[in-house]
């Protein structure tokens, strides 16, 4: 049996990949510091370290793992520009440090997720995987990490798959934080009988992948030697403008209360497209419609509700 680790694991992508491998009859061990994850996510039968990736803790409890899937990272675009040293702590040296502990480790392979951030500056839609122009603190960071990723392939010879994930979303995307992911925030909001907000005009387009398709192709990256050396964009390749996004979730939940519209958040790309692809090329294709990834969202939001009501 294949022992697959997961630095992350509390958070929305990373608990949903642990999910998936367990049922798939994976061993999973996962890694996270709680700073944005929460513990009850993490599923039973994982074994679970509070750790954070930039101590050196870390380097006794990557052995014996096959695959590392590399996902923890302070990734708030907001957050990110308020506090670049932290942003570069987390998701630069944290990177570098799970590459360096895995090396030691001998683990076999790493998947790390960068960003469709990366694509803030192109003018190309859709997006292809060498259109790099970051922007944005966060984006920069996730550069930064690439540049390490890469350079660990090249003088190490460490197997990776980089995965440039779109707008991914479903159940567990963190609809706690201050300004929480879009969709969670429509839901909660109009859950809760208050007007959500919009960051600007609501024209923003970004492409929405759900997480289960997503999944998909992380189980690929475990078994299948041709994603190895090469990095992938994971995203719908259909967008949506955030009015579109906010119709289709106010009718979902029978609302018809308005949105208020607020003035953009700080480093925010106009739009997003994935060119999907290299992952096509692999017998990868992704399933869920937005329509009914949004119902499993309200769904998921509404019985977490319920049990605090
Ligand atoms: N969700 C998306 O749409 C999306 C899009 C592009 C890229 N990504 C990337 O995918 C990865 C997972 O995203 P997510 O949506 O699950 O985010 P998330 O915030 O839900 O999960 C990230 C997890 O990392 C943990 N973490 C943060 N700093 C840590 C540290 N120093 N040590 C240990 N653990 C730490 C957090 O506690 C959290 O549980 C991130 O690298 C993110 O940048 C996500």
């Amino acid at each position: 049996m294949k022992r697959i680790g997961i630095t992350g694991i509390a958070g929305f992508i990373g608990s949903n990949l642990a999910d998936r491998l367990l049922s798939a009859g994976y061993d999973v061990v996962g890694y996270d510091n709680l700073a944005y994850g929460v513990r009850e996510q993490v599923p039973d039968g994982v074994e679970f370290h509070e750790v954070d990736v930039r101590g050196r803790e870390i380097y006794d409890l990557f052995e014996r793992v096959d695959v590392l899937f590399h996902l923890a990272a302070k990734n708030c675009i907001a957050d990110c520009q308020e506090d670049p040293v932290e942003t570069a702590d987390v998701n630069v040296t944290g990177t570098v440090n799970v590459f360096e502990a895995a090396r030691r480790a001998g683990v076999g392979k790493i998947v790390y997720a960068e960003s469709s951030a990366l694509y803030e500056g192109s003018q190309s839609l859709p997006t292809p995987e060498s259109d790099v122009c970051p922007e944005s603190f966060y984006a920069t960071s996730k550069l930064a990490g690439m540049a390490f990723a890469q350079a660990y392939r090249r003088f190490f010879e460490t197997r990776t798959t980089a995965l440039r994930y779109f707008c991914v979303y479903g159940p567990r995307q963190d609809y706690r934080r201050t300004i929480p992911p879009v969709m969670s925030a429509f839901i909660i909001n109009l859950l809760r009988g208050r007007r959500p907000v919009i960051y600007g005009t609501g024209e923003k387009r970004r492409d929405f992948v759900y997480v289960d398709d997503v999944n998909d192709f992380h189980l690929r990256c475990i078994e299948d030697r041709a994603t190895d050396g090469h990095t992938f964009n994971l995203g719908s390749g259909v967008n949506y403008s955030i009015g579109e996004l906010f119709a289709i979730v106010a009718d979902l939940l029978g609302s018809n209360l308005q949105p208020e519209y607020r003035p953009d958040l700080p480093g925010e790309a106009r739009e997003n497209l994935a060119d999907i692809s290299a992952a096509r090329a692999l017998g990868w294709e992704p399933r869920t419609g937005l329509r009914e990834g949004l119902r499993r969202s309200v769904a998921y939001i509404k019985g977490e509700l319920s049990k605090i009501a």
